[in-house]
């Protein structure tokens, strides 16, 4: 057989991989719940199955959820889109906006799989950066789409994965500021409080102001239903119009939308863990910063940390006495190391220690209240035994 060659410009695209231990018995990696849908919804959700029409299609528009969604938000269905995740939503704004020869600009360092979209568009990834502290600097956003030039532009807020929230004054800077349409991802808006005031703001309270951005959310963190697949976006109908143009009829099965309608009708459920995960987050905040990790401010449900200069140097040479084959800065392996004890501990965290830009960083969901006193203290473990 001949040699199978992908489109031009696909060969370079590496597939999506990330560790998964099957036996692990703390999964906190990937931000999803740790917790699965409330009594009182999958009972609903039971009783809704008994009935369900699996032979027909999904509804042409957004259905039941999309008017649950409109209502809830003041906003027309029609101004309401459904894919499957938000990250449906995500790879198909890069085709209907990107394509050969268009710039897609996009965070740095953020969510991984901006870059991967904009290749799946054939578009030229312009990835802006953020600030040391991973804030987005508005000003300059605006200059580098002055310069650039994007076809779109995409915005994380907060952000994955430092977990910064951008208040809703700087974000507004950027929708005036800019004249591309822009992505507004909102995956973690859910877990966000203005830190000043407590409100929770989140730029779909600029929808009547602004017609240029499509905002998204998702079914998959704060509501639990990451294995379902089910995102949305709100916009201006103009936008949301251009976005169908590229999906899919019936791309999102009907089982999952009747799932996260059941979901949205028992919100004030979910709200309550978002508390409870925001006072779990703030203790294990403070345990971090007291084993002498460096912790990004976070809105989100869950927390990024690298280790301190001294404590990177412990970490290191620790690795280094125990027989460890990791290579790199004192601070790569300071966080390979973390990662791997913790495995070995059968705790699976997101490994981003050799991340260029956040060097010996770690990423972890907050969990139940049992598995964050466990994690904090095989962490404590961890830099005890190095500190000796
Ligand atoms: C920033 C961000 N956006 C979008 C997504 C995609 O979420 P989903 O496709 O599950 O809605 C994720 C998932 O981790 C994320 O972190």
């Amino acid at each position: 057989m001949k040699e199978m060659t992908a489109r031009l410009g696909l060969d370079k695209l590496e597939e999506y991989s990330v560790e998964t231990v099957p036996d692990a018995d703390i999964v906190v990696n990937a931000n999803e719940s740790n917790w699965n849908l409330p009594k009182e919804v999958l009972t609903q959700i039971l009783e809704e199955t008994k009935k369900f029409l699996f032979n027909r299609y999904p509804p042409l528009d957004t259905g039941k959820l999309g008017r649950a969604l409109g209502n809830d938000l003041h906003v027309e269905q029609e101004q309401i889109i459904i894919g499957n995740g938000s990250s449906e939503l995500l790879e198909k704004a890069c085709f209907a906006f990107g394509g050969m020869g268009s710039k897609i600009a996009f965070p740095y360092p953020s969510f991984s799989m901006y870059g991967v979209y904009v290749q799946m568009a054939d578009s030229i990834g312009a990835p802006y950066t953020l600030t040391q502290d991973g804030y987005i600097d508005p000003e300059a956003v605006i200059d580098f789409c002055q310069r650039e030039n994007p076809s779109l532009l995409i915005v994380c807020n907060p952000n994955n994965p430092t977990g910064n929230f951008n208040s809703l004054e700087n974000i507004e800077k950027i929708l005036a500021g800019v004249s591309c349409p822009v992505i507004m991802d909102e995956a973690y808006m859910e877990f966000a409080q203005e830190p000043d005031t407590g409100n929770k703001i989140s730029t779909m309270s600029l929808l009547e102001k602004y017609t240029n951005f499509l905002c998204l959310r998702t079914f998959s963190k704060a509501y639990g239903l990451a294995g379902l697949r089910v995102g949305y976006g709100t916009g201006s109908t103009e936008l949301i119009r251009i976005m169908q143009k590229v999906l899919l009829p019936y791309h999102v099965n009907s089982y999952s939308l009747m799932v996260a309608l059941k979901t949205y009708e028992h919100k004030k459920l979910f709200a309550d863990r978002v508390q409870l995960i925001r006072r779990q987050r703030n203790k294990m905040q403070g345990k971090l910063e007291s084993l002498g990790f460096n912790v990004f401010d976070s809105e989100t449900n869950f927390l990024f940390f690298l280790p301190s200069a001294d404590l990177a140097f412990k970490l290191s040479r620790y690795a280094i006495k125990k027989g460890y084959k990791l290579l790199g800065s004192n601070e790569n392996m300071a966080g390979s190391l973390v990662f791997q004890e913790l495995l070995a501990e059968k705790i699976l965290v997101r490994n981003f220690s050799n991340h260029p830009a956040l060097p010996g960083g770690i990423r972890l969901t907050i969990g139940t209240e049992d598995e964050n006193i466990k994690i904090a203290a095989t962490l404590a473990a961890i830099c005890q035994r190095a500190g000796e």
